[in-house]
């Protein structure tokens, strides 16, 4: 069985202390999590230590790193290598979100040369994809967005993409307040398994953990979380409050 996921994107949001007292708080409530029903937190490099040290004791609850490198080591001023992630104790990285590519200008092979890097180091990935508005209203979602799958993962093996989580984040749903309703959402979630079957079978397919991300909050998970194809969510602003996120924790567990 595929595993359900809801992972929090902290963005570039949250001073050290803050960050701590946000995760005491999700600790001191957090329902039970068992093998297949897990929580990620990413918050920016800064804080994984920290974060590390708070969720050590807890088994379904992992760090995730926003970013990491595109090389391996050396004269990269500013960047941090999977190695040293790792190294860290940092168990996955998101790679590929549209703020990346937008503002940072992170290209296809850049990406496919990320997620290398970071399977070899053992870090698995959760990697977006997702079309901008303007190819939404011209109803080119799914070419655009099997595109960015085929680009970034298509070299792996079918071993190598179990370590993938796939995240869709439609980018005119990031941060606008204005969600995927449950059918778009449930209709490119299908899209993507129907894609990775294509190419790695329907076995491997089945078991992708496929997150939506894009105004997730409280009141929408439950309705978004109960398509047969969303495996959980990707939430960034509704993840900095302790009361928005564990409704959201919970919606995934009732899935
Ligand atoms: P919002 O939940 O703030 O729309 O952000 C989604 C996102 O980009 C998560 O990675």
């Amino acid at each position: 069985m595929r595993k359900k996921i809801v992972a929090a994107n902290w963005k570039m949001n949250l001073t050290i202390e803050e960050g701590k007292t946000l995760v005491e708080n999700l600790l001191n409530q957090l329902p039970e999590l068992n093998e297949s029903k897990q929580v990620v937190i990413a918050p920016s490099y800064v804080h994984l230590a920290q974060t590390t040290q708070l969720l050590d004791e807890y088994e379904h609850i992992h760090v995730a790193a926003q970013n990491v490198s595109s090389e391996a080591a050396g004269a990269f001023t500013g960047e941090v290598s999977a190695a040293m992630l790792r190294s860290a104790g940092v168990p996955y990285a998101i790679i590929g979100h549209s703020e990346r590519r937008q503002y940072f200008n992170e290209s296809d092979s850049m990406l496919a040369k990320k997620i290398d890097l970071a399977l070899a180091n053992n870090l698995r990935v959760i990697f977006c994809c997702g079309e901008p508005l303007e190819v939404r209203d011209a109803e080119r979602q799914n070419e655009y967005v099997a595109n960015q799958i085929a680009a970034a993962l298509y070299h792996l093996d079918a071993t190598q993409l179990q370590q993938i989580i796939v995240a869709y984040e439609p980018i005119w749903a990031i941060g606008t307040g204005r969600t995927a309703s449950s059918q778009q959402a449930q209709d490119m979630h299908a899209h993507i398994r129907h894609t990775l079957a294509g190419k790695y079978g329907a076995s491997v397919a089945d078991n992708m953990t496929i997150l939506y991300g894009g105004s997730c909050n409280d009141k929408n998970a439950p309705e978004l979380f109960a398509c047969p194809d969303v495996d959980g969510g990707l939430i960034g602003g509704a993840s900095l409050k302790a009361e928005t996120f564990l409704p959201i924790i919970q919606a995934m567990l009732a899935k």
